[in-house]
């Protein structure tokens, strides 16, 4: 910390510590970031974080979907700090060989809104989505899982595969990709950082999610997703962040759970404008929303119960917002100060303007 009239700053007032991708790579655990990612659901069911909810906009032109930009402004009230993550992805990056999603995190001292970090959002968005889909099935799925099925084999099935491992002792993990190559990278991946694991690949995702413990749906997918409502065995856990899983199962489920549902509800009705799938399942999910369904917070604050019976079928929806990055991307930024890393740029002098230019 650094002292500036009398009161503790994280950097020199107009300084600002810059953390790449890589340096949150290099330093976040994934146990730390379900630890934070758990801390964020108490916080969040106590009023102890602020958020405002932007909706994205599109930039692209002549694209349907195209590129969108997406603010994810957040004050972390027991962290002493506000932030926004401003991130934007873009169909098109794929095919110029960049990745999809790209954006920085800014993180400011709460109570003067002075800046002092600028963190890459890659890996940040990557581990904190794994990290809240495992705190759902820490609560909802069988405690003693061991087979997990991947649905669609890219960023998030490894970073959901390595968020599932921490939590339960895994045994199988099954994977189904509509890209046979992704599948063969991503078995590649995990036979070598999981040697004790057996890693199935399958050419169809009704297989890949038969005789399963938790299904991780993270495909990227703009229609209804591969594996069927009546494919999902009884006692099934379903981590929904993406696509992969008929959406209908939300409403058949024995426990629909939403990650927040200010934030969740909308996106998941958003989304039923752009997926057939959810069309008739967001119509029926808000009315059944009305009804009762829970909210991850509570769940995690022990108000509402988790998993019940061995044999119910359980769902967690949930969507980003700045609960999850701001917290994560500040774990990451103290991580890589203590270690020396980041680059520090004196971008501003911070006092007040005496001249006109
Ligand atoms: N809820 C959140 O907070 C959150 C955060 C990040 C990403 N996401 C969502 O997670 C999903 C995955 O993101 P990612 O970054 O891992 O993308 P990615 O491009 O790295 O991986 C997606 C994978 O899905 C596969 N796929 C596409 N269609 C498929 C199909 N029909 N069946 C099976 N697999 C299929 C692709 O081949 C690819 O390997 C996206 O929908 C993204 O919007 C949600």
């Amino acid at each position: 910390m650094v002292i500036w009239a009398g009161r503790e700053f994280h950097e020199e007032p107009g300084k600002i510590r810059v953390v790449s991708d890589e340096d949150v790579y290099n330093t976040l655990s994934m146990r730390k970031v379900l630890e934070i990612c758990e801390d964020v659901l108490r916080w969040l069911g106590t009023g102890k974080i602020e958020q405002r909810f932007v909706p994205s906009f599109r930039t692209a032109t002549g694209l349907e979907r195209g590129c969108f930009l997406l603010p994810h402004p957040c004050w972390v009230k027991p962290l002493g700090v506000v932030g926004n993550k401003v991130s934007g992805a873009s169909n098109i990056n794929p095919g110029l060989g960049l990745r999809g999603s790209q954006g920085v995190v800014i993180i400011r001292e709460d109570d003067t809104a002075i800046p002092f970090a600028i963190v890459d959002s890659g890996t940040v968005t990557s581990i904190r989505t794994a990290g809240h889909a495992g705190v759902g099935a820490k609560y909802l799925a069988k405690k003693d899982s061991s087979i997990i099925s991947i649905i669609g084999a890219g960023d998030q099935g490894r970073s959901h595969l390595a968020a599932m491992n921490e939590l339960f002792d895994l045994k199988e993990v099954k994977v189904y990709d509509v890209y046979k190559e992704a599948m063969e990278k991503y078995l590649h991946e995990a036979q070598e950082k999981y040697p004790g694991l057996t890693v199935q690949l399958y050419d169809n995702a009704k297989d890949a999610v038969t005789n399963t413990d938790i299904i991780c749906a993270t495909a990227k997918v703009d229609k209804p997703g591969p594996v069927k409502e009546e494919w999902i065995e009884p006692g099934v856990h379903v981590c929904m962040i993406g696509g992969g899983v008929e959406t209908k199962f939300l409403t058949k489920a024995d426990k629909w759970v939403l990650g927040l549902r200010e934030n969740d509800l909308d996106a998941f009705i958003s989304g039923a404008t752009l997926v057939s799938d959810f069309k008739e399942a967001g119509a029926t999910a808000s009315l059944w929303f009305e009804k009762g369904a829970l909210e991850l917070p509570d769940i995690v604050l022990e108000r509402r119960p988790g998993r019940e019976t061995e044999e119910e079928r359980t769902a967690v929806y949930h969507s980003g917002m700045g609960a999850w990055d701001i917290p994560v991307a500040y774990e990451a930024y103290k991580l890589a100060k203590e270690q020396g890393l980041g680059t520090v740029v004196a971008l501003y002098h911070p006092k007040p303007y005496t001249t006109l230019k």
